[in-house]
């Protein structure tokens, strides 16, 4: 594998890699859920087959080492696309691209060999733990499932360095614990200590710290940094909280309703937002100062739509304060407008002033 080298600048700037090299990518995404019809309506209607368009046309390439953050409203996708990528759910169409090799196409045996590089950290980690299986033998699963180790002493050593990486301090006094004698934070930290086991390339964050006190949000975040730097780990970090991306990513993508609609560097993404959708995420986040980024007119019209019945052309366009006739028609696609700075709005130019 290559070796990952960085440079992190001090201040605003993000992190710039010198190894182009991508962990993962992601090409025309698609997952439609067949919307299940009532009992009455299927007996007297003719079935309609609606869908739930969760993710439609969804694409990124995520670098070594990097964290991609994917933003936006609930119910925007940013689950599904994660749980795809992993092969969670099964696609309705598109392609993962890991080691030059599309994931989708490969069989039973050869996925599972793929599996150990790509790893989840869910919102919820007592969910994801079977609450009858020991602290050792969840961090443990992975190695056994997979057969990275047979012995059991090599196992135990294993998962003792994991634990102790994530802070779970003495580690040996967590072995034989069960999920429900920990608490939250701790519990996540054991599913980041599972989900770095087997030194994975890439790992899905959805909304790793959401449920947990706010509190402790910080130490689990700074552990999945330090652990992320320590192995190069890429990340796709997934989050509704934009102040939170802002800490955590080197790029983000902005979703809605199944779609990127603008991504870039953090920071530029930040304080130049050009789709009108980023900047009302990026005005409604509280600020610390009272007169900071008060806007005059109201950002965003109405509530978020099902993704059931998409509006034609811009799909943002009955919440768009800028919509005009054309955007009933135009479907925008994601445009190249600076170096790794995309935006999907016809208008972008106008509406930013852009020469
Ligand atoms: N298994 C499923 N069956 C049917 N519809 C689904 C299923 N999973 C998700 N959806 C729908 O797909 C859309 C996208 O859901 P998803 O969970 O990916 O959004 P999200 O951005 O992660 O939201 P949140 O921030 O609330 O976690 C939503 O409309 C959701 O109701
Ligand atoms: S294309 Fe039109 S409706 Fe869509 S975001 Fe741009 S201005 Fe708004
Ligand atoms: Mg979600």
């Amino acid at each position: 594998m290559l070796h990952v080298i960085y440079i992190r600048r001090t201040g605003s700037e993000t992190m710039t890699l010198i190894d182009k090299e991508i962990a993962i990518e992601a090409k025309n995404l698609k997952k439609y859920f067949p919307l299940q019809a009532g009992l009455f309506a299927s007996l007297f209607k003719k079935s309609e087959n609606k869908f739930v368009h969760a993710v439609d046309d969804v694409s990124f390439a995520i670098k070594k080492g990097e964290t991609f953050g994917l933003v936006g409203e609930s119910g925007c996708g940013k689950s599904t696309t994660g749980y795809l990528i992993l092969q969670i759910e099964k696609l309705t169409a598109g392609s993962i691209y890991f080691r030059g090799v599309d994931v989708v196409t490969l069989s039973k045996e050869a996925l599972k060999e793929v599996r150990k590089d790509l790893q989840i950290i869910f919102q919820n980690p007592y969910e994801s733990m079977s609450p009858r299986f020991s602290i050792l033998d969840i961090v443990a699963e992975p190695l056994r499932l997979l057969n990275i180790l047979d012995d059991e002493n090599e196992i135990m050593q294993k998962v003792l360095e994991e634990l102790t990486d994530v802070g779970l301090i003495p580690a040996e006094d967590f072995l034989d614990r069960f999920p429900h004698e920990l608490s939250g934070g701790q519990r996540q930290r054991v599913s980041i200590a599972r989900a770095f086991t087997l030194n994975p390339t890439f790992i899905v964050a959805d909304e790793p710290v959401s449920m947990l006190d706010v509190s402790i949000r910080v130490g689990i975040l700074k552990t999945m940094q330090e652990l992320s730097r320590k192995h190069g780990t890429a990340f796709l970090f997934i989050t509704h909280d934009l102040a939170l991306a802002r800490t955590m990513c080197d790029r983000i993508a902005v979703m809605y309703l199944g779609r990127i609609v603008e991504q870039g560097p953090t920071e530029e993404i930040i304080h130049t937002p050009l789709h009108p959708y980023t900047k009302a995420l990026i005005a409604a986040v509280p600020s610390p100062d009272p007169d900071a980024r008060r806007t005059e007119e109201l950002p965003i019209i109405g509530e978020v739509p099902s993704g059931i019945d998409i509006a034609s052309g811009c799909r943002f366009h009955p919440r768009c304060i800028y919509a005009i006739e054309k955007c009933k028609e135009i479907d925008p696609h994601l445009e190249q407008v600076k170096k790794d700075h995309k935006v999907a709005c016809i208008r972008y130019k106008e509406i930013n002033e852009i020469k």
